[in-house]
């Protein structure tokens, strides 16, 4: 029996929101301090503050990547506040888990939004509740180590 649920797996095999943006508002690059891979997410945001779409790539494993796709799918459409309010425990709750040894790769997802939204809000000059203290560069708290790099679609590994 396979470690990963039905919803890990359709989302690691038909990911939504793969790919690049021109212009993004807010771009987020994070690379995982436990296993080394890389996340990049890109963010367009409309004048009413809203997550019109968001894009991702990848140098990541297939539970970074399911991640990825249902966390970018859990912003689009929220407020920027709103999608600060998202945790890395809904985005694991909607993938109906993941085993304990990969959590730290829906971090990286949740991570480099964080990181998108903190140079959107960057350049724009704004200030959100949510992204006090926020350090970019600082590593998450992680304590699942788990480096095994599993096979990734050709389209998630280009061009980072
Ligand atoms: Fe590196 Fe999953 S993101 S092993």
């Amino acid at each position: 029996m396979s470690m990963y649920n039905e919803t890990v797996i359709e989302h690691f095999s038909n990911p939504h929101n793969v790919g690049d943006m021109e212009n993004p508002d807010g771009e987020g690059v994070y690379g995982s301090p436990v296993c080394g891979d890389m996340m990049k997410i890109m963010i367009r945001v409309d004048e009413n503050d809203v997550i019109t779409d968001a894009k991702f790539k990848t140098f990541g494993c297939g539970s970074a990547i399911a991640s990825s796709s249902i966390a970018t799918d859990m912003v689009i459409g929220k407020t920027i506040e709103d999608a600060l309010t998202v945790t890395n425990k809904q985005v694991l709750d909607a993938l109906g888990g993941l085993p304990a040894i990969k959590i730290h790769c829906s971090v990286l997802a949740d991570h480099a939004i964080k990181s998108a939204i903190y140079d959107y809000a960057k350049k724009r000059g704004k200030t959100y509740k949510g992204l006090e203290g926020f350090d970019p560069d600082a590593d998450e708290e992680d304590t699942h180590h788990g480096c095994d790099m599993e096979t990734a679609l050709p389209e998630h590994l280009s061009d980072l």
